[in-house]
């Protein structure tokens, strides 16, 4: 992970939650079972100063002597998501407030806002002088910054939110002018006339705010975490011994993780909790591939670090005493899925928590072990994933055997975060590819682009999928058509170029600055209507469907029509289209990639089923493939409770069991098979 050259397992621990008599115990176990590190303190606050200005560094200074006596390594957060009681009920102005501008109350967390000057001011001292008394530990060897930004909201709202977020605009547009034009406020009268009328959008406008504000502000959220996690990292780094890593855990909306990760953080951290994709009591939609589409958020956090850890890794049942989540991983699946992450690209793994809170609002999230605390099956499936850890140590540090890139980029992340329409489009083709790909076992990569990325960057890749970059600008054009030149094959989707920067849509044909690569113009388009069935194309033989969105393209002259609709009301017009660019191609598709659609597109760009000449693997099976000094190797993921089949067309060697396999080959249920191939 950039900081370990070895695959460990860590633990998140809570001292503060046991009787110091019980912390020798609990880490000599944590040691017998193979974990190395654990994370503390990110939530201690009032450990560290129970009244204002009251330091005492004392409870976890004796905690990290004794770690370092039995050889524990640490992990240190900041408590900035956990502020007192003492702290938000003196400086009011420190909470974020909800949308109709009420202050949040004391009691949950994450409730103070990055922009308060007294908060910074006070979450500054405090990790100034946490790194005063530990930033030269022997136990310590990294820090994470507060806990998960920008979850259990991503919406700032306070007062101190609108100063910041005027003076952040003031930077951006200089003139109050270049504000109202960029942003169109010449419709329905919204038109500023001083910058103290602009507010963060905080009252529920009577339909909506416009959308070049609600797109700057999602910018500025982005901007306030980022530079409340860099102020408290520069203090660590300007204190505590060179070598101690500084990252944060999570991935939330509102936030340029890729910036953040790469401008302020040594390594980035993810918690993974794959069955939390619905909730026991609650109607989310049970997503198909349940828990196997952690996956994708995994090839999400990839594209923001290509080597991270994960802080959390479910461990347990979940759930607040208000919510229920998930219910206990059965025999295997804790191991699945600390493998799954693994063969994502985390070389660190820690497991959430060491043991259930018997207090509190998480006493049935629950942990390794119980309430009772007797070992029990999920710590002997640690003990044996972490013996396993042990056998495959040769990978660590593998890059991913990625056969091609899906391309995303901030402005379109954040812009889907304000556009329904972007984001039905966006999570359409996401969770299309993500299923094409898995099915045809195919790993991919998630790759962010920005008007500075090289060509080089993307011809690490034979294809690049852009889904549906509503912003476009001239420099990723550039690119995009100097990749193909070079030989590379370029897939935009629909709804490509419509908007700039702004989110404001010049009057220009789509797909706007890709049109020159090609070669093609939107002419009509449509979401497609509930009441109509889908319509479909025909490509070649095969029948692509034009799920969600339709576009007709109009061809010039010299762009090849692939494909045209057979159904809907745009039967016999262009829907997939090709045109030479240089020695590579660009294809305009002009709908959503489902998973049929993408299968078919993967299938004719020959990238389906990389390993069949080595291992066939059931489309019910995930196969994660990584690459190291000219070896592979392939992670083979069963996630149903039956055991499943793969064949073995060569021999292969099983890291796990320590032989050749060759022919049938059963992986258990909930089993996970390591190849070199
Ligand atoms: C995570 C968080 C942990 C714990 C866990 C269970 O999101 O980082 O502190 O709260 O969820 O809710």
């Amino acid at each position: 992970m950039g900081v370990l050259n070895r695959y460990e397992a860590g633990v998140c621990y809570y001292p503060e939650h046991w009787k110091e008599t019980l912390w020798e115990d609990d880490l000599r176990r944590m040691l017998a079972n193979g974990i190395k590190t654990v994370r503390v303190a990110e939530f201690a606050w009032s450990i560290f100063e129970r009244t204002e200005g009251a330091y005492d560094f004392s409870f976890f200074a004796r905690f990290l002597d004794l770690c370092a006596r039995v050889g524990m390594k640490v992990i240190l957060g900041t408590p900035s998501a956990t502020p007192p009681a003492w702290l938000t009920e003196k400086y009011p102005e420190t909470r974020n407030a909800d949308a109709s501008g009420h202050l949040y109350a004391h009691g949950g967390r994450r409730h103070y806002n990055y922009n308060s000057p007294i908060y910074r001011q006070k979450t500054g001292q405090l990790v100034q002088k946490m790194a005063e008394a530990y930033g030269h530990h022997p136990a310590v060897v990294g820090w994470q910054i507060d806990n998960e930004l920008n979850c259990e909201t991503a919406d700032f709202l306070s007062e101190a939110d609108t100063l910041a977020f005027r003076s952040f605009l003031k930077k951006n547009y200089g003139t109050l002018d270049a504000l109202n034009e960029a942003w169109g406020t010449v419709f329905w009268s919204q038109t500023y006339t001083a910058w103290e009328k602009i507010f963060v959008p905080r009252q529920n406008a009577v339909s909506a705010h416009n959308p070049s504000l609600m797109l700057d502000y999602v910018r500025f959220v982005s901007e306030s975490a980022i530079s409340f996690c860099a102020m408290q990292a520069q203090i660590i780094r300007a204190c505590a011994a060179p070598g101690q890593f500084i990252t944060t855990n999570g991935m939330f909306g509102h936030l340029d993780n890729v910036r953040m990760s790469r401008d302020v953080l040594d390594v980035y951290m993810y918690d993974s909790y794959p069955d939390f994709w619905y909730g026991v009591d609650q109607t989310w939609k049970k997503e198909e591939l349940h828990d196997r589409n952690a996956s994708l958020a995994l090839t999400r956090v990839r594209s923001i670090c290509r080597h991270f850890g994960i802080m959390e890794q479910q461990s347990g049942g979940n759930g607040w005493y208000n919510r229920m989540e998930a219910p206990m991983p059965r025999p295997g699946q804790l191991e699945l899925w600390a493998m799954q992450s693994v063969a994502h690209g985390a070389d660190y793994i820690s497991f959430f928590r060491w043991r259930t809170s018997p207090v509190g609002t998480e006493i049935y999230w629950h942990g390794i072990l119980d309430y009772d605390n007797h070992d029990n099956r999920r710590l002997r499936e640690v003990r044996k994933f972490t013996e396993h850890l042990e056998k495959i140590q040769e990978i660590c540090g593998a890059d991913t055997d990625a056969r091609f890139a899906v391309l995303t980029n901030p402005d379109n992340l954040f812009d889907a975060e304000v556009d329904h329409w972007h984001a039905r489009v966006e999570n359409a083709s996401q969770q299309g590819i993500f299923e094409a790909a898995q099915a045809l076992h195919v790993t991919y990569d998630l790759l962010d682009i920005r008007d500075d990325t090289s060509v080089e960057t993307l011809c690490a890749y034979p294809l690049v999928i852009v889904p549906h970059f509503v912003i476009t600008t001239h420099e990723m054009a550039e690119c995009l058509k100097a990749y193909a030149q070079q030989g590379g094959t370029v897939v935009i989707g629909c709804r490509t170029g419509y908007k700039d920067r702004h989110g404001t849509c010049p009057m220009r044909p789509m797909p706007g600055d890709f049109r020159e690569m090609t070669g093609t113009a939107v002419d009509e388009y449509s979401f497609a209507s509930p009441a109509e069935k889908e319509a479909t194309g025909k490509w070649g033989d095969e029948e692509i469907p034009a799920a969600c969105f339709m576009e007709s393209l109009k061809a010039e002259e010299g762009t090849e029509i692939l494909a045209r609709y057979t159904t809907g009301y745009l039967k016999g017009e262009p829907l997939l289209t090709l045109r030479q660019n240089g020695k590579g191609k660009v294809l305009h598709f002009g709908s959503t990639f489902s998973k049929s659609a993408a299968m078919c597109l993967l299938r004719r760009a020959g990238l389906a089923e990389p390993y069949a000449g080595d291992v066939q693997v059931p489309e019910s099976m995930e196969a994660v493939g990584r690459v190291k000094n000219g070896k592979r190797y392939l992670f083979i993921l069963n996630y149903l409770p039956e055991s499943q089949q793969f064949e073995a067309k060569r021999p292969v060697y099983d890291l796990l069991g320590q032989e050749t396999l060759e022919g049938t080959v059963t992986v258990p249920g909930y089993g996970v098979c390591v190849l070199r191939i």
